[in-house]
């Protein structure tokens, strides 16, 4: 049994909390333990703190890791002690129909989304023996955790642990977005609305596929100039007057594909608008659980516009995790400009306060 430290949502008043937790002396058959080294702050985590989506028991926040496998349970066949690896937050059961199809990120019997190992169970407990559930299967911000095995993915031990722990969700979603959701290709225009973690990631994989033009939109001038080093041609604020009109004076009928990358209301409603006939508006951003949005059902159908959901980048996490670290190596994704500041645990709060106020790019939590 190891006393690992960890950031902890406790439900009530009471907010995120450094404290330590105790994880399970015996591994389950199907269950691997890993080291973590470092964990991106993403805006999921901040959508449980601020309330967005309930959480009624106490959750061990973090859900973007990469760290180093130090035990494997029985059964676990594909994964070795010493191996460097990334947490898919989204753990498949690979046996239902939707994983047979090449869909795992539809998975019908999945665990993750009830903060739950793939086995039901939650690992971890607090030093009075309570159970602390881990987020989205994970609990990222701790040193240690056990999760199940599919939640689990090599990649090359060359890749640095802050740039592999985004690829476990914001490059992961934003990247795929682009190449696997929408199958954007070279010279299809694309607009990117709100570039934070997973939007700039999105502008990569357009610059990746040799996109154009690309569009970003943001209200932080900081993210918008960095959306152009990451190769966007056109930075427009999200609060021009008439946001419609400024993309088709740069596109002639609308981009072919729009990406909403916040998880906003008015966002989304306003995201047809910036398709061009026959394009695609692809939902990445995360509302709160019970948001509803209006749309113009005339103009959708009218103009063949097709909405698309987007979850997890439609990941195959065992095969596009690798695709994207050797990308990284072979320098056509340079995933290193996208991490910030990095922190230690205990500076969670201010991690947390910075992605609320769009500060600098992705804050990376890094464990020793
Ligand atoms: N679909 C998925 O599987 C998936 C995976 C990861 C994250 N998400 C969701 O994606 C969203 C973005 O996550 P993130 O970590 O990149 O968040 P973030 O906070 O880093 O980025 C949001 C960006 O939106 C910008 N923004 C806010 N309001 C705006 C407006 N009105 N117009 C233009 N820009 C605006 C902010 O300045 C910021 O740069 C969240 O809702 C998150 O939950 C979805
Ligand atoms: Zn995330
Ligand atoms: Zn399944």
């Amino acid at each position: 049994m190891s006393v690992v430290r960890a950031a902890v949502l406790e439900p009530g008043a009471a907010g995120v909390v450094v404290r330590e937790v105790r994880t399970p002396d015996a591994l389950a058959p199907g269950q691997v333990r890993v080291a973590v080294r470092a964990s991106g702050v993403c805006h999921s985590d901040l959508h449980v703190v601020d309330g967005d989506w309930p959480a009624e028991e106490p959750l061990v926040l973090g859900h973007e890791g990469a760290g180093v496998v130090t035990e494997t349970g029985a059964g676990v066949l594909d994964l070795e002690v010493g191996d460097h690896v990334v947490l898919s937050w989204f753990a498949p059961c690979r046996r239902c129909a939707d994983c047979a199809q090449g869909r795992p990120w539809t998975c019908s019997r999945t665990r993750s989304l009830e903060n739950r190992l793939p086995d039901g169970s939650v690992p971890s407990t607090d030093l009075d023996a309570n159970p602390v559930a881990p987020f989205l299967g994970l609990g990222a911000f701790a040193s240690e955790v056990v999760v199940g095995e599919s939640a689990v993915v090599r990649v090359p031990r060359e890749v640095p642990f802050e740039v592999a722990a985004l690829i476990g969700c914001s490059v992961a979603t934003g990247v795929g977005a682009v190449v696997n959701t929408a199958g954007v290709r070279a010279g299809q225009s694309a607009v990117v609305v709100g570039c934070g973690g997973v939007g700039l990631a999105a502008v990569m994989g357009l610059h990746l596929v040799g996109a154009g033009p690309v569009i970003a939109v943001d209200l932080s001038d900081e993210r918008l100039a960095t959306a152009g080093r990451f190769g966007a041609q056109h930075l427009v604020r999200g609060d021009v007057e008439d946001l419609p009109a400024a993309v088709r004076e740069l596109t002639g009928r609308g981009a072919e594909f729009a990406f909403e990358c916040i998880g906003r209301a008015s966002t989304i409603e306003g995201l047809p608008d910036l398709v061009a006939p026959g394009g695609a508006a692809v939902l990445v951003g995360m509302t709160a659980y019970d948001t509803t949005v209006r749309l113009r059902p005339f103009d959708l159908a009218d103009a063949g516009k097709r909405i698309l959901g987007c979850n997890y980048g439609s990941s195959i996490a065992q095969v596009d995790f690798p695709r994207l670290a050797r990308a990284h190596l072979a320098g056509a994704l340079p995933l290193g400009d996208l991490v910030g500041r990095t922190v230690a645990l205990d500076e969670i709060g201010s991690a947390l306060d910075d992605l609320r106020a769009a500060r600098g790019l992705r804050t990376v939590v890094v464990h020793d």
